[in-house]
């Protein structure tokens, strides 16, 4: 471990790292790629995604376990969900089994930058690609450029597993139709002011609703929901404008399989939410970020487990995903690809 880093310290930022895989779409095809020293990236002024946003993007971690491994969680579905994402931005897919080989590269070109196993730090993958080529009229870009970096990261929230508190926005996040279920940066361009203004009141979190109706829980900004209800059963919101997380559906997989859990994929109604035992939000960055409370204009939804801890079964959860990741428990067939 050759990096001069305070694992433990570290928040969620950017730390450039010594190498970067980049690929480009010229004439109709893929290059090969490469691992590149260079992190800056030089565009035309009139670049597709300068001018219309036509951009995607990717996160996955590499994680160092227990016995020393380094190892990536599922990034097939991320490869998969990636190209979900081009395909409704009209961008050209990166081939998935070529998306996987380019994340393992960049982690084993980086292998001084992920964090010690216990330092509740991990590796971050940032896979993207953009429209590069000049675009005035409304259309698709025809080049693009394909990149991924890496970061050490620790917790998304400040404060690790202390429970946050959110609120129910008045702005939407996704319209339906729309593309709230790909992760194209322009859903989190319109998340920047809800952001900062959630912040500004003191709050960690927005709790975007269906836009249609403003009954239903969405997601948030950067993660999906899971509910725990009094009797242990795992809910977690269904809708078309909800980004996949890979991080739910395998809890979804964890609470059945492990932990013996009653699972529900389900509509969730603002109005059912007193009455669940837990809430957490779930994905890459999040991890399981249990919630204590949430503000719906002033009328205060409180979680039993309080403002101190996650509650029990968020904790077993957790416990398990991360026991998975970071080789503590046995992996379902097929979640851990070990680099080294
Ligand atoms: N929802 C949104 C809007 C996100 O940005 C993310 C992060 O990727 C997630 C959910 C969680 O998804 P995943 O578990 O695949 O990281
Ligand atoms: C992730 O969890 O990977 C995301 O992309 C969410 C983002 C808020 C950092």
């Amino acid at each position: 471990m050759s990096k001069n880093i305070d694992w433990s310290n570290l928040g969620f930022g950017y730390v450039p790292t010594d190498k970067r895989f980049v690929a480009n779409f010229v004439n109709g095809k893929w290059d090969e790629g490469a691992l590149i020293d260079d992190p800056m990236v030089t565009m035309s002024e009139c670049a597709g995604v300068l001018q219309y946003a036509q951009t995607c993007f990717e996160g996955l971690k590499a994680y160092r376990t227990e016995d020393g491994k380094v190892v990536c969680f599922r990034p097939d579905l991320n490869a998969a969900r990636m190209a979900d994402s081009c395909r409704r931005l009209e961008m050209p897919v990166f081939p998935e089994d070529k998306f996987v080989d380019a994340c393992l590269a960049v982690v084993k070109a980086n292998l001084d930058f992920v964090p010690p196993y216990g330092s509740g730090a991990t590796l971050y993958l940032r896979p993207y690609m953009f429209g590069i080529n000049p675009v005035i009229g409304v259309k698709p870009a025809e080049d693009y450029q394909f990149r991924i970096f890496c970061t050490p990261v620790g917790p998304y929230f400040k404060g690790g597993a202390k429970p946050i508190v959110i609120r129910v926005s008045d702005f939407d996040r996704a319209a339906p139709n729309g593309t709230g279920h790909i992760k194209a940066g322009l859903n989190y361009a319109m998340s920047l002011h809800a952001i900062v203004d959630a912040h500004n009141k003191g709050f960690s979190e927005n709790m975007y609703l269906d836009p249609k109706t403003r009954t239903k829980v969405e997601e948030t900004g950067g993660a999906n929901f899971i509910f725990i209800t009094k009797d242990g059963t795992l809910v977690t919101p269904k809708s078309d404008s909800i980004l996949p997380s890979i991080t739910r559906r395998s809890l979804m997989i964890v609470a059945e399989k492990y932990l013996g859990m009653k699972v529900e994929h389900r509509e969730v109604y603002l109005d059912e939410l007193k009455d669940f035992a837990e809430c957490g939000l779930c994905g890459t960055a999040a991890v399981i970020s249990p919630v204590g409370k949430i503000d719906d204009h002033g009328n205060e939804i409180c979680f039993p487990a309080g403002m101190e801890e996650m509650g029990p079964w968020t904790k077993k959860l957790y416990d398990t995903l991360t026991g998975i990741q970071m080789g503590r428990l046995e992996a379902p067939e097929g979640w851990i690809r070990v680099i080294e």
